[in-house]
């Protein structure tokens, strides 16, 4: 009997273990959208609507409801092009670092809807 418990121990230790590390991942993520949803209020917002139902102030900037929701996007395909700083259209000249492009990324696949209709 007084081995029993010790097992019992260690198979809830790595039982926990192996739980706690989808739940950092996922947390790490909401992070991310979090700080990316601000970067866009800041940095993006005076030409794109960067929350869902908005109008963009620029006419000419899409939507990121519309970005997220082009067929074929993922957030690797976008980080690819935040990143790209080359591919940027000329009204956007700056430079966003690479923890911004991810967590930019991260935010705006969140506006993915399985249902979406674009406005045109
Ligand atoms: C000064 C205005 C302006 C700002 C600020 C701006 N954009 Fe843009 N952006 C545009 C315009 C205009 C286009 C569309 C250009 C085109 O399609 O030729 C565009 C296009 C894009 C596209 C590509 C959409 C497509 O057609 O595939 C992405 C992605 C994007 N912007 C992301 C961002 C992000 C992220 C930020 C903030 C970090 C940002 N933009 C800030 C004006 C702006």
């Amino acid at each position: 009997m007084p081995r029993f418990p010790l097992l019992a121990l260690a198979v809830l230790a790595a039982g926990t273990a192996a739980l706690s590390q989808p739940v950092r991942v996922e947390e790490r993520r909401l992070a991310e959208v979090e700080r990316g949803r601000a970067i866009a209020e800041a940095r993006c917002a005076a030409c794109h609507a960067v929350t869902a139902n908005g109008t963009s102030p620029n006419p000419e900037s899409p939507g990121f409801e519309d970005i997220a929701n082009r067929r074929g996007l993922t957030s690797a395909t976008l980080r690819q092009y935040l990143r790209d700083a080359h591919n940027y259209p000329e009204a956007m000249q700056f430079r966003i670092d690479r923890g911004q492009v991810r967590d930019l990324s991260a935010y705006i696949v969140t506006l993915k809807r399985a249902d979406y209709k674009p406005a045109i």
